[in-house]
This record gives C-alpha cells, structure tokens and sequence, in this order.
C-alpha cells in the first residue's frame, strides 16, 4: 500500500443513467475505481465524460500493451513506455516502427493525469484522451491507421466484450478509436507515483541524510549559507514541474529562429516560445535517463553541470538560469537529494504490469 492514501470512489451521477434513447451515445459505466490518491497531491480532476471504471482501467492497460495498434504488430505504447524505467525508454530519442527515429526523448507518464497544462514536450496535446490518439498514426511511433487499427479490434475475440464492459457499446461497430483512446487516458491516470523517499520524510515518516538534506536546501534555496540552485522554481513539488514552458539555457541561439527543435513555438507559433518546453517532472529523475527533450545528458552529473555553468544565450533564456558556483560537495549533495524522488513501489506496481505477462 502506498504511504498514507485517501480513497476516493467518484460516482458520476450522469454516468448511471440506465437507458439510452435509440441513436445516442451508450451510457457511460457507473465509476467504480477507487483510486488511492495521495494525501499531499491536489485532487485529481477528472472528465466529466470518462470517469474511472474498472473495466475502463483494465482495457486501456491491454491497449497500452498490445502490440494490435501498430503496423507489424511489433510495437505497443509500452515499447517506449516502460515500467521498469517509470515509463520511460533509456533512449536518447524514441525509435518506433521500422526503427525510425523520432526527434524527442520519451517523457515519463508517471503522474500524467495531474498535467492539465498540456502534454507532449511542447504541451500540444490537451488531454490524455486527445493524446492517446497519436501514436497509433505517427510513422515513427506505432505507423498504423486507426482505421486498421478499429478492424482489428472489432474482429477479435475478446475485445468487443471488453469495450462492452467498459463502455457499454451495445453493437461491435460502435467500438471506435475514441473509446480506446478514453481506455487508454483510465488506465493512465492510475498511474501515480508519490512514495518516494522524498515524500516519507515530507509525510515525517522518513529523515534526510545530512548530505540529502543540503541537497534539498540548495533545490529549495532554503538557507542563506548555501548556494541557491533555483531549481523548485520550475521544478515545483509535489509534482516536481509548476507546467511552465521556459527555455532552460540548452543552446546558444542568437536568433529565436535559431533552434533546432522550436518546442513550445511548435505548437503555439508564437516565435518567444520557440526553444522553450514544458518544465519536466523530477519524480523517479534516476530511473529514466537520458535527460533533457533530445536525451542529451546521459547522466545527473552532466545535468547539473549544465545548470551550474549558467547555461547558453537565448533571447527567451529563463533569467532563473545562471552561474550557480556550486561546490563539488554542493554538487554530490543536490544529486542525493535528486535521488531520493526514486519511487520502487511505483515500478513494482503490479497493477501498471503487462497483463499479457501475468
Ligand atoms: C516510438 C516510441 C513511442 C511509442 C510507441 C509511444 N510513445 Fe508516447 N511518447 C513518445 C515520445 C518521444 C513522446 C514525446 C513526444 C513529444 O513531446 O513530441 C511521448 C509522449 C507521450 C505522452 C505525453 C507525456 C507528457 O508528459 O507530456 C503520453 C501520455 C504518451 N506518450 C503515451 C503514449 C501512449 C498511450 C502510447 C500508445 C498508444 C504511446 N505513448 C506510444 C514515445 C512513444
Ligand atoms: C527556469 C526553470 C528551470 C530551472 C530553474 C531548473 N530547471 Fe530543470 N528543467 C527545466 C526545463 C524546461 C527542462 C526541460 C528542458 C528541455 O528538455 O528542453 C528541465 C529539465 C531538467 C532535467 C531533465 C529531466 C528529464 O526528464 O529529462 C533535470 C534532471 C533537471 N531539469 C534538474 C534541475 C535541477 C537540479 C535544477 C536546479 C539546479 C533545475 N533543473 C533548474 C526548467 C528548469
């Protein structure tokens, strides 16, 4: 059991209505997930249209493993999102069907369902439901088409019974890309990670070692005798990211134009967002190596090396980023404490494992 949890069973009184006038949408199953969320997080919000259902869960868990939504059926989301790495890949940049390379490091999807700000590196996705959607059609990720991808589903034999249970299609033809998407957006928002280290000695049931401990006062710039890091400014607990898109000083780009993936201007084309991404979640940092949107830094050292030297000139450089002259003890110390945000129960879960493999 995780840490000190509240359990919340949200019954969606609209989702219960028990008949559905011929033609429109089948009624949504009554929510009956009780997901644990953690005393120390927001509440989770969810949409009104896809409350968390068991059945829901448990499909978009298959979906997310099942090879089925790619071209080959060699691929599932989990190829590039896995467990063991807390859904990430240990790529510097994804490689998907017929070994193409993409152009950006798999994210973690721990704790995905609290980004309301946007998903992907450049937040052009709104929700998970919305996001779920792509991989299956992107030539470097799955290379499929829905299209195929529906058929497939439709003539196999079990998961029209499974969509039934979870959404109560009454006909094999309503079993669409929208529901798998909405399966797959349940499945992932079971996904939190909030017992690490870090939170036991927030919850006081853990105490910071002395060299952990300067290393949360220099993230948290919380004492005047030590350096200030500025990291919790962007990288702000409990999720450890405030969802901000800022440049982080990466390159030197003496023109906006300049940088070789625009990030955040990709999807806003706004050019003062071009170079910047969305602030990443530090949670399980140790486990999902390599670091930065294009998997630059293969290691933390390299990463606080980068913070410490002040960065690289951009127009848009956050004025956060700057000279840190830290210390080799300040160094080792702020990477301890990167350390102790490593979750094992999150990627031991048995309830995030391959349900094919179990
Ligand atoms: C070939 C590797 C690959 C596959 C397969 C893949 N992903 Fe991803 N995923 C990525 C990469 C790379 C990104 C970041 C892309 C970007 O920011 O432009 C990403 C981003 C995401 C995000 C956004 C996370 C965040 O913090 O913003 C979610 C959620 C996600 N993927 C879920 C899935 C699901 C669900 C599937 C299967 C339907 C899937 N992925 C298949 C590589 C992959
Ligand atoms: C001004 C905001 C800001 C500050 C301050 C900041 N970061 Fe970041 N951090 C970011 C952004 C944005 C990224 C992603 C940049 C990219 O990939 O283009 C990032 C990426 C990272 C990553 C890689 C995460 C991953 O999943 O690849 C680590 C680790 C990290 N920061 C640690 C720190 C530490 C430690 C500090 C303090 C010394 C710090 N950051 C200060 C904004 C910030």
């Amino acid at each position: 059991m995780k840490g000190k949890t509240r359990t919340a069973i949200v019954f969606l009184a609209a989702a219960v209505v028990a008949c559905t006038p011929e033609g429109a949408e089948p009624a949504l199953p009554q929510s009956d997930y009780a997901l644990e969320e953690p005393e120390h997080f927001q509440r989770l919000a969810l949409p009104e249209d896809n409350p968390l259902a068991i059945a829901g869960v448990e499909l978009g868990r298959r979906l997310f493993y099942d090879p089925i939504l790619s071209a080959d059926s060699s691929l599932s989301c989990s190829s590039c999102h896995l467990q063991e790495r807390a859904f990430t890949d240990g790529r510097a940049i994804a490689v998907g069907f017929a070994q193409r390379a993409g152009q950006r490091n798999s994210p973690t999807l721990a704790n995905s369902a609290y980004l309301y700000k946007g998903l992907f590196w450049d937040g052009r996705a709104h929700t998970l439901e919305e996001q779920a959607l792509q991989p299956v059609e992107t030539p470097h990720e799955l290379g499929h088409s829905w299209a195929a991808a529906e058929r497939a589903l439709r003539r196999h034999p079990l998961y029209p019974a499974l969509f039934t249970e979870a959404f109560g299609i009454t006909d094999t033809s309503e079993l669409s890309r929208e529901l798998a998407a909405r399966a797959i957006a349940q499945f992932e928002r079971t996904l939190i990670s909030a017992n690490a280290r870090y939170d036991k000695v927030f919850l006081g049931k853990a105490k910071f070692t002395p060299s952990e401990k300067r290393g949360r006062d220099i993230f948290f710039d919380t004492t005047e005798d030590l350096p200030s890091g500025e990291c919790s400014h962007c990288h702000t607990p409990p999720l450890f990211t405030d969802e901000s898109y800022v440049n982080n000083g990466l390159d030197r780009a003496d023109e906006l134009e300049d940088f070789t993936d625009t990030g955040r201007g990709d999807a806003t084309h706004q050019r003062f967002d071009n170079g910047r991404f969305r602030v990443p979640t530090l949670r399980n940092i140790a486990l999902t190596a390599p670091y930065m949107h294009d998997g630059r830094f293969n290691t933390l050292e390299e990463v606080i090396e980068h913070y410490n030297s002040g960065g690289h000139y951009s127009e848009n450089v956050d004025p956060k980023i700057k000279k840190l002259h830290l210390s080799e003890r300040d160094k080792k110390d702020l990477l301890n404490f990167l350390l102790t945000l490593t979750d094992s129960t999150f990627v031991h879960n048995a309830a995030y494992a391959n349900p094919f493999l179990q």
